[in-house]
């Protein structure tokens, strides 16, 4: 078995895992119904498994997250606020790694001896994320801030969904993560000038891994026909996908500092990414959201306004009472834009799939 070069980080101060800002958009772990998981039918998927699981032992990763002298200097020049938006950035991206690392590996133990393809497969993408983790915090330690990743495993509150929602989840949260990765390296590959630390040229491969979870979530999702054939599908695929893209531009939107210090503008590259994981996922959601729309956009930003209306009032020293009263209308009017998102005509993209053919 080849080894892995970068594991987790399992040092550090809890202190430092505990000051991991708590909010709406953090990171979470989860966890999900492994019984049903074993039950899986993937009958319907076997010979794309079968070529995805001989490309994941392939690894062609192997020696790529391994940190080069580019990375022996210190850091100090990176200041101010930018300094504190790129220790957000690993914070979030090495808690998000690590939570697939975790939900994966127990998927994997859980499955062995009742679904041997799944396991493998869960245990070789666990594999990837433990990279991706391992290869953040070291970023972090030379920012001065590493993660105590044990203390993050016994101490964060598990979130429980069913399977199916995990393999919608996890299949956007893997392609969108392609986009993301994908993006800020070609940016950097036009704009070197910007590339500001070695980690960010490191993207290019990393974001593959992530191209290839996707994949293995795409087959894992067409192999069952519920989630793709049915009504209820049509409502649920919608519905993670205005979720993570809600998700993801009040994020962007909070670090906005990151992004600059790129040489990108936040607004077009959330857009970018929203664009690009919603054509995506019309290959394995039956239904998908109308991003040209010309409200789809202008009322995710007006939700992004409230959010920072809502940071400053959370900011402010007031009692916890007044400033939940405070900011109930601003949250009912977060609501009620996505709730109009959702009502948009959706894209029916298993009528796309019949034109392809
Ligand atoms: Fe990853
Ligand atoms: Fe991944």
């Amino acid at each position: 078995m080849v080894k892995s070069p970068v594991k987790p980080n399992l040092e550090g101060s809890a202190a430092k895992t505990k000051a991991l800002k708590e909010n709406i958009l953090t990171p979470r772990f989860y966890t999900t119904d492994f019984e049903t998981a074993a039950q899986l039918d993937l009958s319907a998927q076997e010979m794309e498994l079968q070529a995805m699981l001989a490309e994941m032992r392939a690894d062609y990763n192997r020696h790529h997250f391994v940190r080069d002298e580019a990375f022996d200097q210190s850091w100090e020049q990176i200041t101010g606020e930018a300094r504190q938006a790129f220790i957000d950035y690993l914070e979030r991206s090495c808690v998000s790694e690590f939570s697939g690392f975790l939900l994966f590996k127990e998927l994997s133990r859980k499955l062995k001896n009742r679904s041997p393809v799944l396991a493998e497969m869960f245990n070789l993408m666990a594999r990837d994320e433990a990279r991706h983790a391992g290869f953040l915090n070291k970023a972090m330690g030379d920012f001065g801030s590493t993660m105590d990743l044990a203390y993050l495993t016994k101490n964060r509150v598990y979130t429980f969904f069913p399977i199916e929602w995990v393999i919608y989840t996890v299949y956007l949260s893997e392609k969108i993560g392609y986009w993301r990765y994908i993006i800020i390296y070609r940016h950097l590959e036009k704009h070197p000038e910007n590339q500001f630390y070695p980690l960010l040229g490191y993207f290019e491969s990393w974001c593959q891994d992530e191209n290839r979870h996707g994949d293995i979530f795409k087959a894992l999702l067409r192999s069952q026909p519920k989630l793709w054939k049915t009504w209820q599908s049509r409502l649920w695929s919608r519905f993670f996908l205005l979720t993570v893209f809600a998700t993801h531009t009040l994020t962007v939107h909070e670090r906005t500092g990151f992004y600059r210090v790129l040489g990108l503008d936040p607004t077009e590259f959330d857009a970018e990414v929203i664009r690009k994981t919603n054509e995506t996922a019309a290959r394995a959601f039956p239904s998908v959201l109308d991003t040209e729309h010309p409200q789809f956009f202008s009322r995710l930003r007006r939700c992004c306004d409230l959010n920072v209306q809502m940071a400053d009032i959370d900011s402010s020293s007031q009692p916890k009472w007044v400033k939940a009263l405070r900011k109930l209308p601003l949250q009912l009017g977060i609501v009620g834009h996505l709730l109009r998102i959702y009502l948009i005509k959706p894209i029916d993209a298993e009528a796309l799939r019949e034109i392809v053919r």
